[in-house]
């Protein structure tokens, strides 16, 4: 699909990958609903992008909310006139070890039910609600050809003190095939992107120490950039034939 013909959400646009990818599609003369729930990101996010080729919307969306999933994507196609993409990108992290004992106290420590919840609510539940809500109205509309991009991640592969991120990553990259399968016969490509460490607000909060040691295994030798994750997501785009697959690009890293 051509990046100017897209009519397209972007979930977690505000900041980091998902707001570098709307200014690129709003670039490249696209048709895009930054959806987020931080207002203040997606309001400068709207002032940046003013200028550009295409169109951008700003809309507040929680993707763990199911109607204002529902919302959101009735009111995003009604803003740009149709609906034909989406990149599914929101994301939070909530580490922790599924058990460990405390250095000091020896004490065991569990991983709270909290930290589980809120991360299969929005990676898993909420980046599966929007694929729902998108392909339901791209078949009442007959909008087609589609294409949905996930955004997975290398942990999916597992990774030491992320069950919970690794659980809902994971599925949503087995996933990728599943709605491919499910959707190829509306004209829908279904592929996800899994990056390795970007320089985004998500590892900058990291600890410095974990942060730099991991920095450290990447064979290409620095941190990724979202420029770098960009390409794969046009590439998952722009090929009418790539379908059901996730991409890793995380320059070499093996966690
Ligand atoms: N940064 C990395 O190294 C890295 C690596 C692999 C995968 N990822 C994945 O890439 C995606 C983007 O990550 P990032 O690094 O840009 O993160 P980020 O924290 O910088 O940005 C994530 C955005 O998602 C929004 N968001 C969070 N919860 C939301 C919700 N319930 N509803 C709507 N929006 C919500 C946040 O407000 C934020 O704007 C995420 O899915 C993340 O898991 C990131």
């Amino acid at each position: 699909m051509l990046l100017e013909q897209l009519m397209v959400i972007v979930t977690g646009g505000a900041q980091g990958m998902g707001r570098h990818f709307s200014k690129r599609l709003v670039q490249a003369g696209a048709r895009v609903v930054a959806a987020d729930v931080n207002e203040e990101g997606l309001a400068s996010l709207h002032r940046e992008c003013e200028a550009e080729a295409g169109k951008l919307w700003v809309r507040k969306l929680d993707v763990s909310d199911e109607q204002q999933c529902i919302d959101s994507v009735g009111w995003a196609y009604n803003q740009m006139g149709g609906l034909n993409a989406l990149v599914n990108n929101a994301g939070i992290l909530r580490d922790g070890l599924l058990v460990k004992l405390d250095r000091k106290t020896g004490q065991i420590v569990k991983l709270s039910r909290a930290q589980w919840d809120a991360v299969i609510a929005v990676n898993l539940t909420g980046a599966t609600l929007m694929v729902r809500e998108v392909v339901a109205k791209m078949l009442e509309k007959q909008q087609r050809p589609g294409v949905i991009v996930n955004i997975s991640s290398i942990a999916r592969h597992g990774n030491r003190g992320q069950s919970n991120y690794v659980s809902a990553k994971a599925a949503i990259a087995q996933n990728t095939k599943t709605w491919s399968q499910e959707f190829a016969p509306f004209g829908i490509r279904v592929g996800a992107v899994a990056p390795g460490m970007v320089e985004t607000p998500m590892t900058q909060g990291m600890n410095a120490k974990a942060r730099e040691a991991l920095v450290n295994m990447i064979p290409v030798g620095r941190i990724g950039e979202p420029e770098d994750i960009w390409q794969a997501v046009r590439f998952v785009i722009e090929c009418d034939y790539f379908n059901g697959r996730c991409i890793d690009v995380d320059g070499g890293l093996s966690m």
